[in-house]
């Protein structure tokens, strides 16, 4: 049973919500709760309702669109994903399991396909940290983040999550955002893999396995500044260094794990004061470490410490260190990966099974419900940037696995 997509409309829609960006498209901005990422909802809210989907928010914005099937007791089918982007990104990540799951949720009810399972369509909050620091914010919530913990988040301007959800209209309280063990009986996420494998293999789906763990830490350094030209060398305390230091061994910790799937970034560096005469007095910084496995990951968080506290020690500099997040692995559930494999074997769509590096909501709904994710091929692996491409041809492919794998879900006892 194959429901055809509607392949002009879901590249059409993909691009009408490519064009709500802070920033000039190509590069999409849409931070959350930002009046482009309000304008965004606004838009595929409208589209959720054309559908005939009952839509509802919860208190931080994670947004609902239910099609109620014949057995509406049951615990539903969820798909789905985000449309917050970073700063200077693309027009598909996340956006392709919003728009494309909502199109498979089109194609079954074009094709006549009863279910007997709900089947929702989950827009998740705030999936890129951009603005509170911590990613995958709504899921979090939804699978129990306190609201002691949501309180205390802030953003740049030092606003409250509070304050911003509250501005943007999602009000109540965040305790009553955690989803119970039962809500769904199957998750599937769609997305672009942001990586190149599939493209190098030239295979149009993946069928994720595990999603790797990542950690996230912020660092504090604080030196000595003074003038560039009348400081001696020997008598320097210069915070960048000593962040330099920090950066390289980090790399050095990841390249040698005895693993691929270990990664590090130092992908934030703000100098104080920054001026081409003075030297740095102080630096943050912050350093995001993955793998598939936790204790390997950890291993480097370790040498990472290791690495503080010598380079404290060499160079005379403070270093305070902040835990932003630590967060475990998921294994995908077997059974849904097997109606994925079954899918796509019907379909005649080559796939292979593999990781995510990247990490997703669908980390966070693997600690409340049974959740699969299926990658399709982006040109060059590029992502989070704005010459991010996937093919209408290869997001139609895994919209209709998706829709497919939908279907048999929803019929499951
Ligand atoms: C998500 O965008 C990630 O950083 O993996
Ligand atoms: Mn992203
Ligand atoms: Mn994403």
């Amino acid at each position: 049973m194959k429901f055809p997509i509607d392949r002009e409309r879901l590249s059409r829609e993909l691009e009408q919500l490519a064009g709500i960006s802070e920033m000039t498209p190509p590069a999409v901005t849409r931070v959350v709760f930002s009046q482009a990422d309000l304008r965004a909802r606004e838009y595929v809210n409208r589209l959720c309702t054309e559908a005939g989907l009952a839509l509802r928010s919860d208190a931080v914005g994670n947004t609902f669109a239910r099609w109620i099937g014949a057995s509406p007791e049951l615990a539903a089918v969820g798909t789905g994903s985000h449309i917050d982007a970073i700063p200077n990104a693309g027009s598909y990540d996340g956006t392709v399991g919003v728009l494309g799951g909502l199109e498979a949720i089109g194609a079954l009810q074009r094709g006549g396909f009863h279910p007997r399972r709900s089947i929702e369509l989950l827009i998740f909050t705030a999936e890129e940290p951009t603005r509170f620091g911590i990613g995958c914010l709504g899921s979090r919530f939804l699978a129990g983040l306190s609201a002691a913990a949501g309180e205390s988040l802030r953003d740049a301007q030092g606003q409250t999550l509070n304050q911003v959800r509250e501005a943007a209209g999602f009000t109540g309280a965040l305790d009553g955002t955690r989803l119970p063990a039962g809500y769904y009986s199957a998750f599937v996420e769609l997305h672009i893999e942001q990586g190149p494998l599939l493209e190098r293999a030239g295979v149009p789906a993946g069928i994720v396995t595990a999603i790797a763990a990542p950690a996230a830490l912020r660092l504090k350094i604080e030196g000595e500044g003074g003038h560039a030209g009348a400081v001696l060398m020997p008598d320097r305390r210069d915070a960048l260094l000593a962040a330099a230091e920090i950066a390289l061994a980090l790399e050095k910790a990841a390249r040698t794990s005895g693993a691929i799937d270990t990664v590090a970034t130092t992908g934030m560096c703000e100098v104080f004061p920054g001026a081409i005469n003075s030297i740095p007095s102080r630096v943050q910084m912050t350093a995001d470490v993955r793998d598939t496995d936790e204790a390997r990951r950890d291993r480097v968080l370790r040498q990472l410490a290791q690495a503080i506290t010598e380079t404290a020690q060499r160079r005379g500099v403070r270093i305070e260190e902040e835990i932003i997040s630590v967060d475990a692995p998921a294994i995908c559930d077997p059974a849904i990966v097997g109606v994925l494999e079954d899918v796509c074997r019907s379909q005649g769509l080559a796939y292979q099974k593999m990781v995510s590096r990247a990490y997703h909501d669908s980390l966070f709904v693997s600690r409340f419900a049974p959740t699969a994710m299926l990658f399709i091929p982006c040109r060059g692996g590029v992502s989070h940037r704005p010459d991010e491409y996937a093919s209408p041809e290869a997001i139609a492919a895994g919209s209709a696995v998706l829709a497919e794998a939908l279907a048999k879900l929803s019929l499951l006892s």
